[in-house]
């Protein structure tokens, strides 16, 4: 499929790539890029050869945030009629299979949102995070205020979006908005090397496995607990765990089949 705004391409043919491509803009999110990052993610969740998608941007900008020359034409009959936001930004929450967020350069506003949509965030040294949308008279809109203090608690998500502040990688790190931080000419092979595990391991445990963890961001703990045990004995269920523990059992490789 042919995107203006966005590349795909995938590694070994295990793992979809979406790369987001408006240069000129820092990556800003206008509506028609989250429209084909939408397709895209959708695309790669339904090919049965994809086990996990990456998103990434440029060196200088994962995304600098939504388009703020779309935007200060938007009124509130605008956003609020057509669901802005809503509409082509939570496609993502829909998609089953693990998606992570590669992140060099600026992950501001939206973009530090669309980071926080995905199940992890692997940064490059030179990453920074912010959420500066006060400045603009607005707030996070996209889930900052949400996904924010549950990554880093309270106090910081408030410096964060109260002072418009920007978080370097290791700041990130140590606060638990990232997983890891790699030296930014190794963010796509560390990626593509995670991506690549996790597609190593039997399909259903991983869609159970994000199921189960999102499921912490939900709800109450015991209402996640009995999820997490639900699922954890539905897996006893599949084929693949029959195969995993007796392949550990003859000291041999599991062929794992998804099933
Ligand atoms: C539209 C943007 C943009 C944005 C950068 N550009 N960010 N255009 N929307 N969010 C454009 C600039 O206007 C400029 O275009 C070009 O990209 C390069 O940017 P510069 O500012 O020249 O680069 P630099 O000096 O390196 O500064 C980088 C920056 C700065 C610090 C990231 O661009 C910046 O502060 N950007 C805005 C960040 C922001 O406020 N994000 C939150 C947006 S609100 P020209 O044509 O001049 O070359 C938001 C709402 C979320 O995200 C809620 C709903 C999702």
């Amino acid at each position: 499929m042919a995107y203006e705004f966005i590349k795909t391409h995938t590694e070994d043919s295990k793992v979809g790539v979406i790369t987001l491509d408006r240069p000129k803009f820092l990556n800003a999110l206008n509506t028609e890029l989250m429209i084909e990052l939408g397709q895209a993610l959708k695309a790669f969740d339904a090919d049965s050869t994809i086990g996990c998608i990456v998103i990434t941007g440029s060196e200088k900008a994962f995304a600098a945030g939504a388009d703020i020359s779309a935007m200060s034409k938007f009124s509130f009959s605008d956003v609020y009629g057509n669901d802005f936001i809503t509409k082509d930004w939570e496609i993502i929450r829909q998609i089953r299979k693990p998606v992570i967020a590669a992140v060099s350069g600026f992950a501001l506003g939206g973009g530090c949102e669309l980071a926080m949509m995905c199940d992890f965030i692997i940064a490059a040294d030179n990453a920074k995070f912010g959420q500066p949308e006060i400045k603009l008279g607005i707030i996070p809109g996209a889930g900052g205020t949400q996904r924010l203090p549950r990554a880093v608690g309270k106090s910081k998500a408030m410096d964060m979006v109260l002072t418009a502040r920007m978080m370097d990688a290791k700041e990130a790190e140590l606060a638990g908005l990232v997983s890891r931080v790699v030296a930014l000419d190794q963010l796509m092979s560390e990626t593509i090397a995670a991506a690549m595990t996790i597609c190593s391991y039997p399909q259903l445990a991983v869609f159970a496995a994000k199921e189960s963890v999102q499921r912490a961001f939900e709800g109450s703990l015991s209402d996640g607990m009995m999820y997490e045990r639900r699922l954890f004995h539905a897996l006893f269920a599949t084929q693949d765990q029959k195969e995993g523990m007796q392949a550990f059992l003859d000291k041999r490789p599991a062929k794992f089949e998804n099933k």
